[in-house]
């Protein structure tokens, strides 16, 4: 049999290209994978509390998102980021790198204590709502700001993470450590995933409100997981009994021609092309499940059909000028979505990487089964890159398996390649990368989510895979999808190091606010409740100006209130934020309020009201 290496160059051949100049790029692809690897794992290490050397003051396992303080601050943890990036650093454990493991615990500890944690999506107890919370302050405690929230892929991809390295753990024989110490956090994450997967939440881009295909995908895994290990355990696990209905849901957004992104409550503008289609599948990924499975991995067909749909978007110089004149067959930049304005809407690093690791896996998964079928659905995904292909089923032993395989292997290196062409020097990956002349770096730096990107596009393309979660036996699909939910359980995991928190004492206030503004500028109450910042401005509690008229220039929040231990009189003032960074404009004296006995149960009942108006001036514009 010719040697795959032979016709991969055949095929480069067939394409037209020149092979010496193809010859160097494939070194120099090599040379930089090879520097880059070292770099991006110090990247991610330098971002993780308490050693980290970039983030001082960060708490104990947690991941901050960017040592970038401002334009844009991203000296925070979200949940969906720190996960991700443990997934890349377990999954490189796993694949030999022993050092990790200290860092693995200290993620299980502050994972434990950040559940705990009182924020504006709730809290654990009684309803798990808290766990919900995309993002905290650097040492771990609960940031006020108005925020896209509640996030509902958070949990699911925690468990995920933290079910991968709990299966390591059994297979070493420490079942006991497990099911005292991790199973605790696990438990909460899918009891949470299997309450509220039916209820609507912002996407990973923390813009939309809704449901999202990566949300779903996600959740999906950890209950299916969840369920294996819960089983290992000899435990039980009600919420993994939600698994057959989000499957369910999860086909749903495949509209015919590509896998809508989100469905989104109320007005937007989104034509429903989105990189959440594509990241879902690295989340998912099972080298061992069929390519038809209705996990939907990278190699399904319609997955397939989705890549290149969302790929060929960004081809557009319209759109993006960085790709103007990358023939078909060649990878390009890729940002989140094509109606993205978040700095004018740019290609990521971590898209572009994680596009890579999606063509890796799903070469895979044909190495697995043992070749690759083409449908009328996926052809035009392999026509360009082989035009010769056609619909059927192609066995290792038939030479196009090799040459299809070795042309989707060059493409994947292609988008490795961009990536490549855009990183500085010094190898420091920001999240974007300019969409137009000068191409450079911009938004957060050091973005441990691009540094993990690239660890983790590596190991599939060193053919490191993950274990297999799908059943071996299939998944079940109902004939009908149901909206179903199971309330689910809380409890703090104090093995794992989180404090033994009860259900909290809340009482519900309704704040309404008579105040005119500009636009641009918000307003805050700030007091003695830890709830509304303990008097610190930066984690004040924004008020919602949805209802604002001319008429009635009102800012409300209906605020869960907790008050120290003894105390029940709050004292708080209204203050104003300005549009640029000016002096906050605060109320002079102090209002008092006599804080109604709390409810014990989590009853969202309000029970007292406020009906004011700011006293102090008015806010100008800073014109920035
Ligand atoms: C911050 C979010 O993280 C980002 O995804 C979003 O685009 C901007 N806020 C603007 O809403
Ligand atoms: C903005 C991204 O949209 C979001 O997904 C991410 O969690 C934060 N930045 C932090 O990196």
């Amino acid at each position: 049999m010719p040697s795959i290496s032979n016709l991969a160059l055949a095929g480069l051949l067939a394409a037209g290209q020149g092979v010496s100049a193809s010859l160097v790029g494939a070194i120099q692809l090599e040379k930089f994978i090879k520097q880059e690897t070292p770099i991006a794992l110090q990247g991610i290490l330098d971002n993780i509390g308490p050693d980290g050397v970039k983030v001082p003051g960060a708490g104990r396992g947690l991941v901050i998102a960017s040592p970038s303080t401002s334009d844009p601050d991203y000296f925070f943890t979200w949940t969906r980021d720190a996960a991700l990036t443990f997934r890349t650093l377990i999954d490189d454990f796993l694949f030999g790198n022993k050092a990790l493991e200290p860092l693995i615990n200290d993620y299980i500890y502050g994972q434990a204590r950040l559940q705990t944690v009182s924020n504006p999506s709730g809290t654990l107890l009684p309803n798990g709502a808290g766990l919900g919370e995309p993002k905290y302050l650097k040492d771990g405690s609960r940031y006020n700001g108005n925020w896209g929230r509640p996030q509902r892929d958070g949990p699911p991809l925690r468990a995920i993470s933290l079910i991968q390295y709990s299966n390591y753990l059994v297979s070493k024989g420490q079942k006991a450590r497990v099911k005292d110490e991790i199973w605790p956090v696990i438990a909460n994450d899918l009891a949470y995933v299997g309450q509220y997967w039916n209820s609507t939440g912002f996407d990973l881009w923390e813009e939309v409100n809704g449901a999202s295909f990566f949300t779903t995908q996600a959740q999906y895994r950890s209950l299916v997981e969840g369920e294996a290990l819960a089983k290992a355990l000899g435990l039980p696990c009600t919420a993994c009994a939600e698994a057959p209905q989000v499957l369910c849901f999860l086909q749903s957004y495949w509209n015919g021609k590509f896998v809508t992104a989100n469905f989104i409550t109320g007005a937007h503008n989104r034509g429903g092309v989105d990189a959440n289609t594509v990241l879902g599948p690295l989340v998912a990924f099972d080298p061992a499940a069929p390519c038809d499975s209705p996990t939907l991995q990278p190699c399904h067909p319609r997955m397939l059909a989705n890549f290149k749909n969302f790929v060929d978007t960004f081809r557009d110089p319209a759109l993006y000028p960085i790709n103007k004149g990358i023939p078909q067959n060649k990878g390009i930049a890729l940002g989140r979505y094509p109606e993205d304005t978040y700095y004018n809407g740019n290609p990521w690093y971590l898209i572009t990487l994680g596009s890579a690791e999606y063509l890796y896996a799903a070469i895979a998964s044909w190495e697995k089964s043992g070749g690759i079928t083409i449908t009328t659905t996926s052809l035009p995904f392999f026509k360009d890159l082989y035009p010769l292909a056609r619909v059927g089923t192609f066995g290792k032993l038939h030479p196009a398996y090799h040459i299809i395989k070795g042309l989707i292997k060059t493409y994947a290196d292609s988008f490795v390649a961009v990536s490549q062409k855009y990183t500085p020097k010094d190898g420091m990956m920001a999240e974007q990368f300019l969409k137009s002349e000068p191409f450079s770096p911009i938004s957060a730096r050091n973005l441990t989510w691009s540094f993990a990107s690239f660890v983790g596009m590596n190991h599939r393309r060193q053919g490191h895979l993950p274990a297999s979660w799908v059943p071996k036996d299939g998944v079940k699909l109902p004939d009908t999808c149901v909206g179903t939910s199971v309330r689910g359980t809380y409890a703090p995991a104090t093995q794992a190091g989180a404090p033994n928190v009860t259900i909290p004492c809340i009482s519900n206030v309704l704040f309404q606010l008579n105040a005119s503004t500009y636009y641009g500028e918000n307003l805050y109450v700030v007091g003695n409740s830890p709830t509304l910042g303990g008097w610190d401005l930066e984690t004040a509690y924004p008020l919602m100006s949805s209802r604002y008229t001319a008429e009635r220039p009102l800012w409300f929040a209906t605020i869960p209130l907790e008050m120290e231990e003894g105390v029940t009189t709050l004292r708080y003032k209204y203050a104003r934020q300005q549009d640029c960074g000016q002096a906050w404009i605060v109320e002079e004296g102090e209002r008092v309020l006599e804080v109604p006995a709390c409810a014990k149960d989590g009853s969202e009942e309000v029970l007292a009201e406020r009906d004011e108006a700011f006293v102090g001036p008015a806010g100008s514009p800073g014109g920035c």
